[in-house]
């Protein structure tokens, strides 16, 4: 199935991850466990660590400054920020980027939360506004620090960094299709009340909830699109930990023809090779795991559909889809993610606990020393001030 259904879609993405990473075979040595556990049945092999002078808003625009022209700050009219590691209960993180990013006065900035899934909410109002306004565009943009606590069950799943979206009419890399089947669902597998330091997760309830609700929106997209797996070229998950997807695809698959089956398990595959590297993202997973498709597939050519499910715990589920245009490969920043993975630094297990337990100390005014592109330059008057280099 070939066609490009709308033109309003995904101009330009990318990146940004903190500049810190753990091996997973040190810490699973340091907390006792079989490697293997965390490679292979995990599915994690590094998992990225942020200093005390990185947080949602310095990942932000460190994502979205690689891909903003001056036109485009003239020409956005929304900022949105979604995340679940929101730095104050009342203020938007997107105030503060829009600031930082030089995006003209006269546009709309606000935060959006539902654990892992409130991106694709910010990415489905910025096609609606975009879609009515076709000469002006809005920046989606997820950022998340996942952290678990040190020693506990899910320090295997942390991570943390941002994806950045322009969204435009003439997208140069995807159309959206503007199909969504959404699913909500009141459950407890993983929250975080107002003031926890870590959220509370049942994490095996968990990964039934994910499963479950894949195959619910699956097979409802399937009913109202006479749709099949054989449509689409690739599909990308939501991945908190790159065996997840996996665990939810696979029994989908198994009435499939081989063929089906082969290939869209080769597309996952690329679709993980950056998620291997970084671990969780919260609400930005699975656009990284979108953007390890784009650029580590060779399968891929323009007018192919690539379906993509997002999950947010507690819980809202999604199943949309998104058609390749003609020149995508063009607009990919392959070399420049390739380069930030590899440039970063990596802990011993002690320098990552005692980065981990670091704390802000709003109480005290301080000032921070940070080489990064953007970073917290001083806490003063009980905020933060950031520095851009
Ligand atoms: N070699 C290979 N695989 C191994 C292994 C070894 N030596 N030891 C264990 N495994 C496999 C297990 O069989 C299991 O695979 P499966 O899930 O396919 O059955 C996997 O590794 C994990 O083992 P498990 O015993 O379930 O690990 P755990 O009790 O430490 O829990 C998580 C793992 C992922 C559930 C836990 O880290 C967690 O809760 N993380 C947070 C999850 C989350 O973020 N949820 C919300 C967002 S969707």
């Amino acid at each position: 199935m070939k066609n490009i259904e709308t033109t309003v879609g995904i101009d330009k993405l990318a990146f940004f991850v903190p500049h810190y990473y753990v091996d997973m075979t040190d810490l699973a040595i340091a907390r006792n466990v079989d490697p293997a556990k965390f490679h292979i049945g995990i599915g994690q092999d590094q998992m990225a660590v942020n200093p005390i002078t990185q947080d949602i808003i310095t990942f932000a625009t460190s994502a979205a400054d690689q891909i903003l022209s001056p036109e485009d700050k003239k020409a956005v009219d929304m900022v949105i920020v979604a995340t679940e590691s929101s730095v104050d209960e009342s203020k938007a993180s997107a105030v503060v980027v829009h600031g930082l990013l030089g995006i003209q006065p006269f546009a709309r900035s606000v935060e959006m939360k539902e654990a892992c899934y409130a991106a694709t909410a910010g990415l489905s109002l910025a096609h609606d506004f975009v879609a009515l306004h076709p000469d002006r565009k809005v920046l989606v943009i997820a950022t998340d620090i996942a952290k678990y606590g040190l020693k506990s069950g899910g320090e295997p799943t942390q991570g943390g960094g941002a994806v950045a979206m322009l969204i435009s009419s003439h997208p140069a890399i995807l159309a959206l299709n503007a199909d969504n089947v959404a699913l909500t669902q009141d459950i407890y597998d993983f929250w975080r009340p107002t003031g926890q330091a870590y959220p509370s997760v049942d994490g095996k309830f968990s990964n039934s909830v994910y499963i479950d609700a894949f195959s619910q929106v699956w097979d409802e997209y399937c009913r109202r699109n006479d749709a099949h797996f054989a449509d689409f070229s690739a599909i990308a998950f939501h991945t908190p930990y790159t065996k997840m997807g996996k665990k939810a695809l696979l029994p989908k698959l198994e009435t499939e023809p081989e063929a089906v089956q082969k290939h869209l398990m080769a597309q996952f595959e690329s679709g993980i090779v950056y998620n291997r590297r970084v671990g969780n993202l919260y609400t930005g997973s699975l656009y990284l795991s979108l953007i390890s498709l784009l650029e580590n597939s060779e399968q891929l050519s323009a007018g192919d559909k690539i379906g993509l499910f997002s999950y947010g715990s507690g819980t809202v589920a999604e199943f949309f889809t998104a058609t390749l245009v003609p020149g995508f490969e063009k607009h990919l920043r392959k070399t420049e993610h390739e380069a930030l993975l590899n440039s970063r630094v990596k802990l011993s297990i002690e320098a990552y606990e005692s980065m981990f337990e670091e704390k802000i100390d709003f109480n005290h005014n301080t000032k921070f020393a940070d080489d990064a592109a953007y970073s917290i330059e001083e806490i003063k008057d009980n905020h933060r001030i950031y520095r851009q280099k």
